[in-house]
């Protein structure tokens, strides 16, 4: 595993739990409380039993905000949008392994189009399914919960998984970022941290509390705080 000391810690917060009325305000509330990126969750109510949003929010995002866009394909033919959500301002494109049968062709051209590239896998699927793209990744990401909607439970089983990605990364000397996805809290997080996970999506956590600054913060000193247990 990674020395802890050597990883920060990156907090994402997902605009899937944020009050879009209020959409302006509330991207200016997590830049300034300290968020690294900002997490947009893409469903096509085919790939995941829910619906979102397309290149349009993504583009009103990037208006609104200096951080990085950390976009979270759950879609069927994921290549259909690269192009699209590249123009409109993603910065990271992640792709579903069990909806990308030629990921390390659409991982090549996530990067064509000038964005960084990632790839998920969900709870069901084992993260070794990537071994063999582990060089060609920017960002892996591990789902926490079954996709399709926020406030779910985390599964315990994630956090062994999450060092397998981490050994798996290490074997393959990559730097990409090890991202968790689901149910990530204070209760959560520090486990995942230890585990060798990087970066934290966090939707009811951050946008549900009254202070998302403060839950930034706190979910941030969780992961390095020692004798915390996960
Ligand atoms: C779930 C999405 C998540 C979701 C996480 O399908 O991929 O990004 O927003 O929400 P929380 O942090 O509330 O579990
Ligand atoms: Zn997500």
């Amino acid at each position: 595993m990674t020395a802890a000391h050597t990883r920060s810690v990156r907090i994402a917060p997902s605009l899937l739990a944020a009050d879009l009325g209020r959409l302006k305000e509330q991207l200016a509330t997590i830049e300034a409380g300290g968020a690294d990126w900002l997490h947009l969750d893409v469903m096509d109510g085919v790939f995941v039993p829910n619906l979102t949003f397309g290149a349009k929010v993504i583009e009103t995002c990037r208006t609104l905000t200096a951080l990085p866009l950390d976009v979270h394909l759950m879609v069927v033919e994921p290549e259909k949008y690269f192009e699209s959500f590249a123009k409109a301002g993603a910065n990271i494109l992640t792709i579903h392994a069990e909806a990308a049968p030629h990921l390390h062709r659409q991982l090549g051209r996530i990067k064509e189009l000038g964005c960084k590239a990632g790839a998920v896998v969900n709870p069901g699927t084992p993260v070794e399914s990537l071994r063999d793209v582990a060089a060609d990744l920017d960002l892996l990401l591990i789902m926490s919960v079954n996709p399709g909607f926020g406030g779910q439970k985390f599964i315990g089983a994630s956090v062994e998984k999450i060092a397998r990605a981490r050994a798996l990364l290490d074997a393959a000397r990559s730097s990409a970022a090890l991202e968790v996805d689901g149910g990530v809290t204070r209760d959560t997080i520090h486990g995942c941290w230890a585990a060798g996970a990087d970066t934290f999506v966090a939707g009811v956590a951050v946008f549900g509390a009254k202070d998302p600054a403060a839950e930034i913060h706190a979910l941030r000193a969780r992961c390095v705080q020692a004798g915390v247990q996960g």
